[in-house]
């Protein structure tokens, strides 16, 4: 059996649903900018740093504009988002999460938070969740966006486990490429149709514990 010491959560998808906030600023920008901008075209932003999916925004438009007219318009659409997240409550917590967490914590399990947004402290406040996580790397601690595993080696270096004993959950393909180039083990949150590079995949954290985890990965 795999000996697993550390789980490493992503935020957005994972813990909550950010992603429709995401979604409702960046349709907002593109409107404004006079193109549509689909649900189906957001799969493509998640997981994925704020500039890059500002980038595909405007591919998606046909639009090209300079380096500082690309801050301003990532900067207004921050603000947007922003603006909705900062009316989220703990209710928005997806289902099972904070079970499952605990359930980590009671088998002495080291718990990180491994997320590409800069938003991330802003969410945690306002689900108040910031005190379950032993250690938080977000997208103000690193520079390389997922798939590169910058965010989860750095997340497994300050609990200081080796990756080998740690599981990444994540939701975005880019975000399980991540936790592969890192050489972690994961957990998909989602589809097997997308997620197609996971080791596992669950729908929800709901009825899931430590004990499934570790069946999981009895190799
Ligand atoms: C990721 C989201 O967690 O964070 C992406 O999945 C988002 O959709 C990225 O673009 C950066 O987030 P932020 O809050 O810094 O713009
Ligand atoms: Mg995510």
């Amino acid at each position: 059996m795999i000996k697993i010491k550390a789980c490493i959560f992503d935020l957005d998808g994972v813990i909550v649903d950010t992603a429709k906030y995401h979604y409702l600023a960046w349709k907002r920008l593109a409107n404004e900018l006079g193109f549509d901008f689909s649900e189906n075209d957001n799969e493509q932003l998640k997981g994925v740093s704020r500039m890059t999916s500002l980038d595909i925004l405007l591919e998606i438009g046909d639009l090209t504009f300079s380096q500082e007219e690309k801050l301003e318009l990532a900067d207004k659409k921050n603000q947007w988002y922003v603006e909705y997240i900062s009316k989220m409550t703990p209710d928005e917590i997806l289902p099972g999460v904070v079970d499952f967490i605990n359930n980590l914590r009671d088998n002495n399990i080291n718990i990180a938070l491994a997320s590409a947004s800069k938003n991330a402290a802003t969410i945690l406040k306002q689900i108040d969740m910031a005190d379950y996580f032993d250690v938080i790397i977000d997208g103000t601690k690193v520079t390389e966006a997922k798939p590169n595993p910058e965010v989860f080696l750095k997340s497994a270096n300050e609990l200081g486990v080796e990756p080998k004993y740690c599981v990444v959950f994540e939701d975005a393909v880019a975000g399980i490429q991540a936790a592969i180039n890192a050489e972690m083990h994961n957990v998909g949150i989602g589809t097997h149709q997308i997620l197609t590079k996971s080791d596992y995949v669950i729908s929800s954290f709901e009825d899931f514990n430590f004990d499934t985890l570790r069946k999981y990965f009895i190799k």
